[in-house]
């Protein structure tokens, strides 16, 4: 299968290219090595992929169409895997900009790409972020997603309605993936699991937002590259509905889906900082810290849906998935 992958010098698309790669698909990746965060450790990514003879890289910006164009040649995918996007929750407070850009300009010539190559699967990255506001437990893909709590969340569930648009106009197949906060080997530097083992290696101080009152379904990023490949491989189907009866959040007379990708086992960040700090050997300086505008209290993944289509759902314990990061960041790291 020919497929275009963005967002491969990422952490969760250089995990997601490398299980493409092996199972022999014809891959393109783009990035444009976003400074964000650690720019060499988007480059060390790469070189795990660069090498590989059915492997493509290009470097650009996801907003300039024409260049990207130019560059594909007449190569057209037969699937995008979309998981390019400006991400963390907290930053989209201070730099509302960069989301705009990179996640409602980029998404949109990602579809108007869908729609004129005819391909025949859209898969790309939402996030569980979406459940904004919403207290009842687990989050299930059939409830409400009207409250978004940080501009980074809103992007997401827009990428959600500019996906059923396109499914609807032009029958593009499109799966959103509300991915749960992932970790692992090659993790982002900006989330918890990486800055709680950095500071603890380092001997510095962790701070813990919120006082600790929060609840994360921590899924590991194994997980989520099983679940996605093959969510990529079977396109959604248009459904048909009785006269009068309307579709729900999560389905639709077009060929359009969501599903939540996530552990189904969330755990109190106390308890997570104390996983951490076992698989460490090292006990955390901790300083508790006031709630973060755009955080959500807790989060816990309904699968069944999942389940249902797929025939997977993550179900790597924590304690196992923190000792594989912190094996990895040792070597890494040389730490
Ligand atoms: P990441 O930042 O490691 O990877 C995203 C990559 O996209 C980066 O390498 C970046 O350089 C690239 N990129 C950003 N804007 C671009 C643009 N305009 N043009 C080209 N490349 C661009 O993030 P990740 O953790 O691997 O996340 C992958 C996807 O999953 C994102 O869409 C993210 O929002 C989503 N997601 C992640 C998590 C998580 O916990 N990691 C949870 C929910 C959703
Ligand atoms: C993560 C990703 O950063 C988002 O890109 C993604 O969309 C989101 O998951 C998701 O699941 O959709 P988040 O859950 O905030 O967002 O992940 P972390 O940054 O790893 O934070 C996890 C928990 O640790 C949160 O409760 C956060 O408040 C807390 N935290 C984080 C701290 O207490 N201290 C820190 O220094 C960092």
């Amino acid at each position: 299968m020919k497929v275009l992958l963005t967002g491969c010098a990422g952490f969760i698309g250089m995990h997601a290219a490398q299980r493409l790669i092996a199972r022999g698909d014809d891959v393109v990746g783009i990035d444009n090595f976003t400074p964000y965060y650690d720019v060499k450790l988007k480059h060390a990514r790469m070189q795990q992929l660069l090498d590989k003879p059915n492997f493509r890289f290009i470097e650009e910006d996801l907003v300039n169409m024409a260049a990207i164009e130019s560059q594909l040649g007449t190569w057209r995918p037969d699937v995008i895997l979309h998981l390019a996007a400006q991400p963390g929750v907290r930053y989209s407070i201070d730099y509302p900009h960069v989301y705009a850009q990179s996640n409602l300009v980029a998404f949109l010539n990602i579809l108007e790409w869908s729609r004129h190559w005819q391909v025949k699967h859209l898969t790309y990255a939402s996030s569980s972020s979406v459940y904004g506001g919403n207290e009842k437990l687990p989050f299930k893909e059939t409830d409400p997603v009207d409250h978004p709590v940080s501009l980074y969340a809103a992007t997401k569930r827009a990428n959600e309605l500019m996906a059923h648009t396109y499914s609807h106009l032009y029958g593009t197949p499109t799966t959103g993936l509300r991915f749960f906060t992932v970790y692992g080997p090659w993790g982002r530097p900006d989330m918890a699991p990486f800055k709680f083992a950095d500071a603890i290696i380092k001997g510095q101080p962790i701070e813990i937002y919120n006082h600790g009152q929060q609840m994360r379904d921590f899924t590991y990023v194994d997980d989520i590259v099983e679940s996605t490949l093959r969510v990529l491989d079977r396109p959604p189907v248009a459904q048909t509905f009785a006269k009068g009866q309307e579709p729900g959040c999560a389905e639709s007379w077009a060929p359009y889906r969501v599903f939540n990708i996530g552990n189904s086992d969330p755990v109190q960040l106390m308890d997570f900082v104390h996983t951490i700090e076992q698989a460490v050997g090292v006990e955390a300086n901790k300083i508790m810290k006031p709630a973060q505008p755009g955080d959500v209290t807790a989060t816990f993944a309904d699968t069944t849906q999942l389940e249902a289509h797929i025939g997977f759902t993550p179900a790597t314990p924590l304690s196992t998935g923190i000792e594989k990061f912190v094996a990895w960041y040792r070597d890494y790291y040389k730490a």
